[in-house]
C-alpha cells in the first residue's frame, strides 16, 4: 500500500475552511489531520467540536483527530459524535492508556497513540497489538511550522522493527516538520502516514504540494 498523506487543518485558513476542505477533497490527500489543543497539555489552544463538525460536514475523506489534551477519556464520545474516524491520544496524557485505547475502539474508531520527541518507542511495546496507529511526534507538539527533529528516523526504524517482531498491524504516522526534503527518507525508514501542515498550506499551489508528497 502506498503511503497516506494527511494535510493538517491547523495550517488552513479558518476564514475559508470550506474552501480548504474542498481543496483537500479534490487533491491526492488521503486523510484530514485535525489537531486539538487544550492549552494545558500543550502551550496552545486550537479549536473544538463546532470546528471539527464543520470540517466533517464537507470532508469526503477520513478525519484523523490528534488530541493534544490532558485526560482525553472525558471527550472520546464527543469526538466520535463530531466525526472522528481515527482518534489519537498522547501516551503522556493518559493514566490508563490501555483502557483509553479499548474505549476508542469500542466507539467504532481506529485508535492511535502519539508519543512526544522525548518518549521512547519502547513504552509502546505492551499496547502495539491493540492499536491501529502510532503517531511519532517529530516536533514538540503545540504549533505548526516547526523544525523537524532528526532523531525521529532512529525512532521510526526501531518502531518498524518492534511492529515486525510483535506482528502488530499499527501504522506509523509522522507529525511535524514533514517536507519535500525528508518525506522519502521517512517512508524508506518505515513510515506509512505523513502529516503536513506548513508544507501544504504555505505552498503557492497546495494540491500540487500534496501530489509531490504522494510521489514515491
Ligand atoms: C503540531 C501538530 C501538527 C502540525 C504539523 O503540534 O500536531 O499536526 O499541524 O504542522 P507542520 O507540518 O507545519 O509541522
Ligand atoms: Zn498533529
Amino acid at each position: 500500500m502506498s503511503h497516506i498523506i494527511a494535510p493538517s487543518i491547523l495550517s488552513a485558513d479558518f476564514a475559508n475552511i470550506q474552501r480548504d476542505v474542498e481543496m483537500i477533497n479534490k487533491s491526492e490527500a488521503d486523510w484530514f489531520h485535525v489537531d486539538i489543543m487544550d492549552g494545558m497539555f500543550v502551550p496552545n489552544i486550537s479549536f473544538g467540536f463546532p470546528v471539527v463538525k464543520a470540517i466533517k460536514k464537507h470532508a469526503t475523506k477520513p478525519l484523523d483527530v490528534h488530541l493534544m489534551i490532558n485526560d482525553p477519556d472525558r471527550y472520546l464520545q464527543a469526538f466520535k459524535d463530531a466525526g472522528a474516524d481515527v482518534l489519537t491520544v498522547h501516551l503522556e496524557a493518559c493514566t490508563h492508556l490501555h483502557r483509553t485505547i479499548q474505549a476508542i475502539k469500542a466507539l467504532g474508531m481506529k485508535a492511535g497513540v502519539a508519543i512526544n520527541p522525548h518518549t521512547s518507542v519502547n513504552l509502546l511495546l505492551d499496547v502495539l497489538g491493540d492499536i491501529d496507529l502510532v503517531c511519532v511526534m517529530s516536533v514538540n507538539p503545540g504549533f505548526g511550522g516547526q523544525k523537524f527533529i532528526e532523531n525521529t528516523y532512529h525512532k521510526v526504524g526501531a518502531l518498524r522493527e518492534m511492529i515486525r517482531t510483535t506482528k502488530s498491524n499499527a501504522m506509523i504516522e509522522i507529525d511535524g516538520g514533514v517536507d519535500l526534503n525528508n518525506y522519502r527518507k521517512l517512508i524508506d525508514t518505515g513510515a506509512n502516514v505523513l502529516v503536513a501542515g506548513n508544507t501544504v498550506f504555505s505552498a503557492a499551489d497546495p494540491s500540487k504540494a500534496i501530489a509531490e508528497l504522494k510521489k514515491i
